[in-house]
């Protein structure tokens, strides 16, 4: 998507322009609580063509994005997640698994899971780059997020990957 109909999709669903670059980065340390609604079918293609101008390794683009909006879905993986996690990582959280209520994915309305066709070291960096890209014009489009690894480990169960239909490695 050219610059300027991105430009356009954030103005449009925003009802302001894109904020400075530098703005964004200061502000993607402002996580939860989030918006209470979805992001529109057009807000969430803005995102993900800022995503995709990340730069990749020999112009691979290795990545394939699943966008889930079902909150009876996402409340699901949420509970077998804290269900399953490791004893290390319960302590680790503790004060946050203590909370009957606790949702790792914070009642966000949208999770945006980025896998990988391919894995190797500079493929990985692929990911990152794309996910940065992502978190970014998030935030410049007024959204937060909040990078979920807890969830990674059971997206890439065969059961997760099932369910969403996913032939790929669940990265981020
Ligand atoms: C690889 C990676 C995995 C993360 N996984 C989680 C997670 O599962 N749950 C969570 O609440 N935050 C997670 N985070 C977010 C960080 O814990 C932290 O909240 C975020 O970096 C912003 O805080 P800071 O500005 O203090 O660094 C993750 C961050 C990274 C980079």
């Amino acid at each position: 998507m050219p610059i300027t109909e991105y430009q356009q999709e954030i103005t449009k669903h925003h009802n302001q322009p894109a904020q400075n670059p530098i703005d964004s980065i200061y502000e993607t340390c402002a996580v939860p609580p989030y918006k209470p609604q979805k992001g529109s079918r057009e807000a969430t293609q803005a995102l993900l063509a800022a995503s995709v101008q990340a730069p990749t390794t020999l112009h691979a683009e290795p990545w394939v994005f699943m966008v889930i909006q079902d909150a009876a879905l996402l409340r699901e993986l949420s509970d077998d997640v804290r269900e399953s996690a490791e004893p290390q990582m319960r302590e680790y959280l503790h004060s946050l698994f203590r909370e009957p209520d606790f949702n790792i994915l914070y009642n966000a309305e949208t999770l945006i899971v980025i896998y990988g066709k391919s894995m190797g070291a500079s493929t990985e960096a692929d990911y990152w780059l794309t996910a940065e890209n992502l978190i970014l014009a998030a935030s410049a489009m007024g959204y937060g997020t909040c990078v979920i690894g807890l969830a990674v480990q059971k997206l890439n169960t065969p059961e997760w990957k099932f369910r969403l239909g996913a032939t790929f490695y669940p990265v981020i």
